[in-house]
């Protein structure tokens, strides 16, 4: 695997790449690594014959009281972890080679971003259009993979790439768990060993609303209820948000209608550290929870 530094020199072996008729998958990361990332790097391994994992903490997307500072950081790691994967290139630039003197140019972006991420954490979205968006036009890839533990993440990269035209195709990869059910996360490391303990609180209230939504529940007051109530079982959690959406809009619905998908999405912290997670469900076709809908 070759470890790249320079975008003009990563265009340069895109570009000839693309010439010699490859097929070009891009893993955006901010490193550090996990079994989550890897799996994405496995797909994108899977899609394409020349695979680039990008690695750069991005200033942009951290809010000034956020954690760019403390990040957890393990280039050496990660460029071990992408080299055994699979990954063809690691592209992984300084601040300065992102950002130099005399950028001054930001996506901004609105609509599906208003809400839940985009509401707590003032900018972020932009952020992260801006450098995707760069990165994008530095690893000119065909195919682009992201995770589904950043779900509005990837709702905002679809916009991006409608918006602009951006002629790759998106791929959303599964979320990967720990054994009680915590979603992979860099940040997990920030966690206490008696705080790993209780994270697993956030799996169980997906899964207990996935239950009751597929007992017939679509009321979403009381999809959210049960996430709350579920989430409140451990003192230490301060939730952020815990909600049902629907999964394309984000918009929240008094009801949700058979057919419809669903995403319930939730941000908590526990202690100091804040942790994302969702899960996905079409609400199913049962003529019995007709009643809900009809009242
Ligand atoms: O999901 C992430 O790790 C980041 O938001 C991304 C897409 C690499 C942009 O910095």
């Amino acid at each position: 695997m070759k470890l790249i530094a320079k975008s003009a020199e990563m265009q340069s072996i895109s570009e000839s790449h693309r010439l010699a008729g490859k097929k070009i998958a891009v893993v955006p990361t901010m490193g550090y690594l996990h079994e989550g990332h890897i799996s994405l790097i496995k797909k994108a391994k899977e899609l394409a014959d020349v695979v680039i994992t990008t690695l750069f903490v991005n200033p942009t997307q951290f809010a000034p009281n956020e954690d760019f500072e403390k990040y957890p950081r393990s280039p050496e790691r990660d460029y071990n972890l992408a080299q055994e994967n699979g990954s063809d290139y690691l592209f992984n630039p300084a601040t300065e080679e992102m950002y130099p003197g005399g950028f001054h140019s930001a996506i901004n972006m609105t609509g599906i971003t208003d809400k839940f991420e985009g509401e707590k954490r003032h900018n972020h979205f932009n952020g992260v259009a801006t450098v995707v968006a760069k990165l994008f036009n530095i690893t000119k890839p065909h195919i682009a993979v992201f995770g589904q533990k950043d779900y509005q993440q990837t709702l905002a990269i679809y916009q991006l790439v409608r918006d602009f035209l951006f002629d790759l195709k998106v791929v959303v990869a599964p979320t990967i768990r720990e054994n009680d059910g915590l979603a992979m996360s860099s940040r997990n490391v920030y966690l206490s060993s008696a705080e790993r303990e209780k994270a697993g609180v956030i799996y169980k209230s997906l899964s207990d609303a996935l239950l009751v939504i597929e007992k017939g529940e679509n009321r979403r007051k009381i999809i959210n209820a049960v996430l709350h109530n579920t989430l409140r079982s451990v003192h230490e959690i301060k939730i952020d948000y815990a909600s049902a959406a629907d999964a394309d809009t984000l918009e929240e619905p008094d009801v949700f209608l058979p057919g419809e998908h669903v995403i319930l999405v939730i941000a908590v912290y526990l202690g100091k550290t804040r942790l994302i997670d969702n899960a996905l469900i079409t609400i199913p076709n049962d003529p019995h929870i007709k009643k809900h809908y009809f009242v």
